[in-house]
């Protein structure tokens, strides 16, 4: 038997996932999971960073087990992936502490994506576990020691830091980590406004989950070419959101060019053009849905794959704590403590 390579990727359990993360990240995930063993983290630990109230760890669960079962949804088969809550394996904390003498402040002062999400949660000074993201998820890479981390484009940096780290260790001590690939995977899907990247926290996101009204709705109210303000005037396919989500999601490419072509003309309407665009989405969303279903109407399910994936985690990540401390040496001198005072102890019992 071939051990399959292994791919470790996840994400901060903020909320309900969007078309945004299918075209950024879901669609590979669903096409590597045939031939790589699959660890998806739900990256709690990392969403403290910045979401530290006792009223977001309130949402963690629920959260947890709506992106479980997004991906369920989807497609991603749970006998092929373990999906773990970062937060249940204290052994990442113990690697956390440990991989962060591998890597300079100075370093990750300068990454400009800690910067971009401290600015973002509004925060005027660096937390120390928000300057510390990128090591944190060297522990979460390294843990099961995956070779490939396919994540987007923003998250490249930190998986150079992985790497780094990776290198580092295993040049001060022993060889214990493969260095982590990273596969920047992409594409970003701009919001139905027209205006910003697909956020859930910016109102302008169609969910996964959301249901045909909703789709319905979001589609009719999308920001389209403002100047046309009816239909017999011309309009601009270039940087039109719609028209971005139709070359997306629209499988059938003539009726796009035929849209594309009578828009630039101005023989169009744009209810025309939506409507088309709410049936490919409909297309797209109806598996997603009947998927979604079948495994929401077992009760517990997703509590099940989180529990059992969680215990995968717990055990591989023991076996490399393990691992790490025996390159260091550092259970030596615990055992040798240990073992010695085992030793005084019998003394001490037999007088
Ligand atoms: N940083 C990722 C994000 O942007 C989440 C994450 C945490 C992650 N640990 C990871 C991604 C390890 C890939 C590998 O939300």
């Amino acid at each position: 038997m071939t051990t399959k390579r292994r791919i470790l990727t996840g994400d901060r359990p903020t909320g309900k996932l969007h078309l945004g993360h299918y075209v950024g990240s879901l669609q590979y995930r669903l096409a590597f999971q045939e031939e790589y063993e699959c660890f998806f983290i739900i990256a709690d630990l990392h969403m403290l960073t910045t979401k530290p109230t006792k009223e977001d760890v309130a949402q963690i669960g629920q959260n947890a087990r709506d992106i479980v079962l997004d991906h369920l949804a989807i497609g991603i088969d749970p006998q092929k992936t373990s999906f773990y809550l970062q937060s249940a394996v204290h052994e990442i904390y113990e690697m956390h502490l440990i991989l962060s003498g591998m890597v300079t402040v100075e370093r990750l002062q300068q990454l400009p994506t800690i910067k971009d999400m401290a600015a973002a949660a509004g925060m005027e000074q660096m937390p120390y576990n928000l300057l510390g993201y990128p090591v944190l998820q060297a522990a979460d890479i390294l843990m099961p020691r995956a070779h490939l981390v396919p994540v987007g484009k923003d998250n490249e940096s930190h998986i150079e830091i992985s790497r780094q780290i990776a290198r580092r260790f295993n040049n001060a001590y022993a060889d214990v980590f493969p260095l982590p690939d990273a596969y920047i995977v992409g594409g970003t899907l701009v919001g139905t406004d027209g205006q910003a990247k697909m956020s859930k926290s910016l109102g302008n996101a169609i969910l996964l989950s959301d249901d045909s009204a909703s789709v319905r709705k979001s589609v009719m109210s999308m920001y389209t070419d403002p100047n046309r303000i009816r239909a017999d005037i011309p309009g601009t396919v270039e940087g039109n959101p719609v028209f971005s989500y139709h070359d997306t999601f629209n499988p059938d490419k003539a009726e796009v060019e035929d849209l594309k072509e009578r828009y630039r003309e101005g023989a169009v309407g744009d209810v025309e053009v939506k409507t088309k665009l709410y049936n490919a989405l409909e297309a797209f969303l109806e598996p997603i849905r009947e998927r979604r279903a079948f495994y929401a109407e077992q009760t517990g399910y997703t509590d099940q794959l989180i529990y059992e994936g969680t215990q995968r985690a717990q055990e591989e990540a023991r076996q490399t704590l393990i691992e790490m401390k025996k390159a260091m040496g550092l259970t030596g001198v615990w055992n040798r403590i240990r073992r010695a005072n085992e030793r005084r102890q019998k003394r001490l019992a037999k007088a």
